[in-house]
């Protein structure tokens, strides 16, 4: 393997201890401004250097990313359709490598879509990227991505992620399922694993930590952080997780203990904001009734969020 491919593999999966924790950021690109990812400067920011890498589009980066960071970028470079268009399977490569490279791109993401009307389409486009992104040294990261017609079970991830290596993905970024053991066994490249979509914060470090048992490399995970009301709370307690080995409660009591310190703060805040609030006194009460509705780890998605009950939402 030529130096650079190594090197910037070893920027996303660190040599260390075999781990990554990646931030899923991409969403965007075809479910437009995600709940809670409206902003992504806002949402980006105090993430940044919890992660070990940012997966996101080049619009995001030029727009969102000060270009003074450290941290690694995984380029998404693949897209064309969108979440109210016909088949989302429909997705073709959008960005250049040339532009990849401007970008200091770490590694190029795109997705797969095994067993739907556009596979050939995407799987082609995925050993084409592989042998163009080889020239310049890039790993190519392949998310299997799966949709209301394509199984999420160990049968079926086995053959997409199996599929990605074949064409000479560096990493693939798939889901958890049950027998996840098997999925990773018969991948002969690291496994990455997604959040999905936003369930209560324990159980996102559950996945967490037996995607890690279960053979995984890491975590690239989006909606189960910044959908969190606390994300870097919960970032870093994703993070303890993966980098420092703890198990489900520890992190968990991690969370919680860097919630409450963090709510601390925040009454502090508004008092400074609001001098002649007369509800300042209010809000540090230990029984005031707002912030324990603040404080709620676990919130639902708004009732009237748009990308909810669209077709092939559940496809992550
Ligand atoms: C979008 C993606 C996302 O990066 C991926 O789904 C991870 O985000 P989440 O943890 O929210 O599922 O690949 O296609």
């Amino acid at each position: 393997m030529d130096w650079g491919l190594k090197n910037r593999i070893s920027s996303i999966i660190k040599p260390q201890n075999n781990r990554a924790l990646m931030l899923a950021v991409d969403h965007g690109y075809f479910l437009g401004p995600t709940e809670k990812l409206e902003d992504p400067k806002k949402v980006i920011a105090p993430l940044l250097k919890h992660c070990d890498s940012l997966m996101l589009t080049r619009g995001v980066q030029r727009a969102s990313v000060p270009a003074t960071t450290d941290t690694p970028m995984v380029l998404r470079v693949s897209g064309g359709s969108s979440i109210i268009g016909e088949d989302l399977s429909q997705e073709d490569i959008t960005v250049s490598i040339e532009d990849a490279i401007r970008l200091n791109a770490s590694a190029l993401a795109m997705s797969i879509f095994v067993g739907s009307k556009y596979e050939y389409q995407t799987i082609v486009n995925l050993g084409k990227l592989v042998s163009e992104a080889a020239k310049y040294g890039l790993p190519v990261l392949a998310v299997t991505a799966v949709g209301k017609e394509l199984g999420k079970d160990a049968r079926y991830l086995s053959l997409a992620c199996r599929v990605a290596a074949e064409q000479g993905a560096h990493i693939v970024k798939t889901y958890y399922c049950d027998n996840f053991e098997k999925v990773v066994q018969s991948c002969p490249v690291p496994i990455i694993v997604a959040g999905g979509k936003k369930i209560p914060e324990r159980d996102a470090l559950q996945l967490t930590y037996n995607a890690i048992k279960g053979g995984a490399v890491g975590v690239d995970m989006g909606r189960n952080i910044w959908q969190s009301e606390h994300p870097v709370s919960m970032i870093r307690a994703v993070r303890a997780i993966v980098h420092n080995n703890q198990n489900v409660d520890q992190a968990f009591k991690l969370y919680k203990k860097l919630v409450s310190e963090e709510s601390k703060k925040k009454p502090n805040q508004k008092k400074s904001n609001k001098p002649n609030n007369p509800n300042q006194k209010k809000s540090n009460k230990p029984n005031n009734p707002n912030q324990k509705k603040s404080n709620k780890p676990n919130k639902p998605n708004k009732p009237n969020n748009p990308n909810q009950n669209k077709p092939n939402l559940n496809q992550k």
